[in-house]
């Protein structure tokens, strides 16, 4: 019979842990949308001790999606504990406490300073604490990689005493090599005299490149449970990226007898929504969801392709939601096409958001001949009202030539009331930027500025993302128009309505309107 591998997805809360990526709130429950009709059997919502914000991402979350399993992170601590319980409460029987302590003698002396007796007792107790709470435990040992294997056997035997009924092998550091890691998983399976009582999980960083291939390794020696990201995002070199791992298993299915609960076609349409909203771009020849992933450069390829597609294609672009189809929608569509070309990219889009994302559509399709699935996705980021952002663009107006020095006056609803500004700058983008800042009330620093063309042809839109750095706080910010600098503005804006107290600012003559 075939077996099940459960993904657990934990882009909202280790793939926020990459640098510089930031979700609001809104773009959180949006993505744990779209993982739940990706069909993910676990979405790690957050870190509900870690901030207000964190908390109430993961509580809407528990909330609202209806499906998957909510889980919330806690560190062995009762404080930990009991937040996230309140967190993943409204996913009822769905709920999960994902509860972790170190194992590794690095970690034990020179981060928790504690021996190892007290490791497993803290261990034990915040185990049994959660099982109290919510009806789904699950225990990871962190860097269980570099652990002595006799004391991992001991905890893992102790939390699954305990009620974790799902421990969770993490390779924190990325260090493992997959004989190694699959040789872990066979030692617990085989060694703890309870494991027949739990799932057994893996959790992979790629610092050497090998999430992917440890993942694998594990599930060949026994873990049934994979912790991995849309896109491998993640702390420092990322997780495991969840759509090759499911690609090789569907794929390799003549060597892994094993399935998900993955609709592959979402896969693309994900990916793509995790990258506009992240602003982490895809590198084109990432597997599978990269631009260039089923591109046949060379003749002798397209050749071959031409006359069979798997002389050189082992799937289909279509299988992963690549779609041929580009020319989709169009000013004469209406609002249940757009809908329903909404539900295939896996985007939920709910009654009251409809009419605001309706109005930037046909606002689209009348300055652009075709909308493609791109233009969708970037919609949904650049709708102030989605977002209920207290900041929006009224007007841009921007001259630059090459014998002049650009200006821009820029009009901004900023808490309900309009305000004007002009600014000149360095080229009109600095000019734009200049008359926006100089009505906020921020000294936020511009980090990373990127345009993309998210679609073909000179009326392709352009996307922009802006990561900007206000204290200790990175934000980032995207916005896409088939004018440039207008998208320019829209991302640096949207980056701005991310940062708490950002208001009008009190005006100095050089920048009032002219
Ligand atoms: O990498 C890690 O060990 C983690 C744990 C919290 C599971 O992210
Ligand atoms: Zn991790």
């Amino acid at each position: 019979m075939t077996d099940r591998l459960y993904i657990f997805d934990t882009t909202l809360r280790d793939g926020e842990q990459s640098p510089g990526c930031s979700m609001n709130l809104e773009e959180k429950v949006r993505i744990a949308k779209a993982l739940s009709l990706l069909g993910v059997d676990v979405i790690e919502a957050g870190f509900p001790v870690a901030s207000v914000g964190d908390f109430e991402s993961v509580f809407r979350i528990a909330s609202e999606v209806d499906r998957a399993v909510i889980a919330g992170l806690a560190r062995a601590h009762a404080q930990d504990i009991t937040r996230a319980a309140e967190a993943v409460k409204p996913a009822g029987d769905r709920a999960r406490i994902h509860t972790f302590i170190a194992t590794s003698p690095i970690h034990m002396e020179a981060k928790l300073r504690m021996a190892p007796d007290d490791v497993v007792k803290r261990a034990v107790d915040s185990v049994k604490l959660a099982r109290s709470l919510v009806p789904q435990v699950e225990f990871s040992a962190e860097d269980a990689g570099r652990s002595d294997m006799d004391f991992l056997c001991r905890i893992v035997e102790a939390t699954i005493a305990a009620g974790a009924r799902v421990i969770n092998i993490p390779d924190t550091v990325g260090y493992m090599t997959p004989d190694e890691f699959g040789d872990r998983i066979s030692q617990l399976l085989n060694r703890v005299p309870n494991a027949d009582q739990a799932i057994f999980s893996v959790h992979c960083h790629n610092d050497l490149g090998l999430a992917v291939a440890n993942s694998l390794s594990a599930i060949e020696h026994g873990a049934r449970q994979v912790e991995c990201t849309i896109n491998g995002l993640g702390e420092r070199a990322g997780n495991a990226a969840m759509e090759e791992i499911v690609m090789i298993l569907r794929t390799r299915s003549d060597r892994y007898d094993i399935e998900t609960g993955i609709d592959t076609t979402k896969l693309v349409p994900t990916s793509k929504m995790v990258s506009q909203i992240t602003g982490m771009p895809v590198q084109p020849n990432k597997a599978i969801v990269g631009a260039n992933a089923f591109a046949h450069e060379s003749g002798i390829h397209q050749d071959g392709v031409l006359k069979h597609k798997k002389t050189y294609e082992i799937m289909t672009p279509e299988s992963v939601g690549w779609t041929t189809n580009r020319m989709i929608l169009g000013k004469h569509s209406g609002r249940a096409a757009l809908s329903a070309r909404y539900d295939e990219l896996g985007v939920t889009v709910s009654e009251e958001q409809m009419p605001a994302i309706f109005e930037r559509f046909k606002h689209l399709a009348d300055k652009k001949k075709e909308v493609f699935d791109e233009d969708l996705i970037s919609i949904l980021s650049g709708d102030g009202d989605v977002n209920e952002e207290s900041i929006k663009l009224v007007n841009l107006h921007v001259s630059s030539g090459m014998q002049e020095q650009p200006i821009a006056k820029v009009s901004l609803e900023i808490d309900g009331a309009v305000h004007d500004a002009s600014c000149v700058g360095d080229g009109p983008v600095d000019a734009a930027f200049n008359a926006i800042k100089s009505l906020l009330d921020t000294d936020s620093r511009l980090l990373l500025y990127s345009v993309n063309a998210i679609t073909s042809g000179t009326d392709a839109q352009g996307e922009v993302t802006v990561r900007i750095q206000e204290g200790e706080r990175i934000i980032n910010g995207q916005g896409a128009d088939t004018d440039i600098v207008v998208a320019s503005a829209l991302a640096l804006i949207n980056a701005m309505n991310k940062l708490p107290n950002v208001h009008a600012r009190e005006l100095h003559a050089q920048y009032s309107a002219v």
